[in-house]
């Protein structure tokens, strides 16, 4: 299992980032929130883009805004691996999937805890990643949601059918606790589990 680490719960992410380095953790899970897709606001991106000074794992960039493309160019500059987005969030979905390819970056898309994986159907083709939210997006530390096992399972069912290979990433109360119900899933995302603790490798073994 590949494991992606969110620093949005953290008090100081530069120390944590420094942490997470030394960690063999695949990704940093990067949460951007603009206060209108989801009522928290996270820092601007002239102080965000500073994660390069602490880290130099690849990122993988969650989108919780309206304007995507607002977003898309800021963040296609630095060491990203992914960017994702929400299906809920605009009308726009093929053309901001373009936007991130056209930076030779791998694009996803996210879909909130009552978002039925059929949506996704129409953008499959286009898709590197598919993000399920075991929580509702906006905050770090909240208790996973157990009917994303079930989602998972459709969604392992639909992307067979269409013979799609999207790497499936899921976000929200992974732990120690909740990971034998993601199995289904290629890459886990955890935030507060990681973050709150006082040995990060420890903790990111225990969810490979
Ligand atoms: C929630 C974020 C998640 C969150 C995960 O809106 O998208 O990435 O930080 O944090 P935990 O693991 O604490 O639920
Ligand atoms: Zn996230």
């Amino acid at each position: 299992m590949l494991v992606s680490a969110s620093f949005l719960s953290s008090d100081f992410p530069p120390n944590d980032l420094k942490k997470l380095n030394e960690t063999d953790v695949d990704y940093i899970h990067v949460d951007i929130m603009d206060g209108k897709f989801v009522s928290n606001k996270t820092m601007p991106f002239r102080e965000m883009k500073n994660i390069y000074k602490f880290t130099d794992k690849r990122l993988d960039v969650h989108l919780m805004v309206d304007k995507p493309e607002k977003y898309i160019p800021l963040y296609a500059e630095l060491n990203t691996e992914y960017i994702t987005f929400h299906i809920e969030a605009t009308d726009e979905v093929i053309e901001n999937l373009e936007l991130i390819k056209s930076y030779g970056i791998k694009c996803g898309l996210a879909i909130k805890p009552n978002t039925p994986v059929k949506d996704l159907v129409p953008y499959l083709p286009l898709l590197d990643l598919v993000l399920v939210m075991s929580v509702e997006p906006g905050m770090g530390g909240q208790d996973f949601i157990d009917d994303t096992t079930k989602k998972l399972e459709e969604l392992r069912v639909l992307l067979k059918e269409y013979d799609s290979k999207v790497v499936v990433n899921v976000d929200g109360g992974i732990s120690d606790k909740t990971k034998d119900k993601v199995k289904l899933s290629d890459i886990v995302t955890a935030g507060s589990y990681i973050i709150k603790s006082d040995d990060f490798q420890e903790k990111i073994d225990s969810l490979r």
